[in-house]
């Protein structure tokens, strides 16, 4: 059984993955509307990943028998610059994530919470390679920049992700 005061802050972060997804989902078509179909597609796979994590966290809670508590999801943004602009909007955003399951880690190991602290291991790895792989996109993006063959070619090798 896990403390109500982790519960709560987990179901916080269910909150965060949730709105992640919609940010990435609202990424995603405001590429498409842009014409940029490989930078959708990507943003489409992330809206999945973000959603895998709401689930995960789902499962954990329930697992534990504690209380799931879904609140409102915000609204994101509408549009971005271009693509650059997305990605580091992307970046940004991610940071925080990693913040928000930083503080949960430190909540989890005060608590002695060892269950806790190993899902969350999972997810500080994951934001390793989430933010790498936004850096590598911006550097991409920035190399790009003021070349419409180089950006066609970005946004082709940004719609390969799997
Ligand atoms: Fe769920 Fe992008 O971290």
């Amino acid at each position: 059984m896990i403390s109500d005061r982790t519960t709560k802050e987990i179901n916080a972060q269910i909150n965060r993955e949730l709105y992640s997804a919609y940010l990435y989902l609202a990424m995603s078509s405001d590429a498409m509307y842009k014409g940029f179909k490989g930078a959708a597609a990507w943003f489409a796979v992330q809206f999945q990943e973000e959603q895998g994590h709401a689930l995960r966290f789902v499962k954990y809670l329930q697992d534990q028998n504690a209380k799931v508590e879904l609140g409102a999801i915000a609204a994101p943004k509408k549009e971005w610059k271009d693509l650059l602009d997305m990605f580091q909007a992307t970046l940004a955003h991610e940071k925080g994530i990693t913040a928000s399951l930083g503080k949960l880690m430190v909540l989890a190991a005060a608590e002695k919470d060892f269950a806790t602290q190993g899902l969350l291991q999972w997810f500080i790895n994951e934001q390793v390679e989430e933010e790498a792989n936004d850096a590598e996109v911006i550097w991409m993006l920035e190399m790009a920049s003021g070349s419409k063959g180089a950006l066609f070619m970005a946004d082709k090798k940004l719609g390969d992700r799997k």
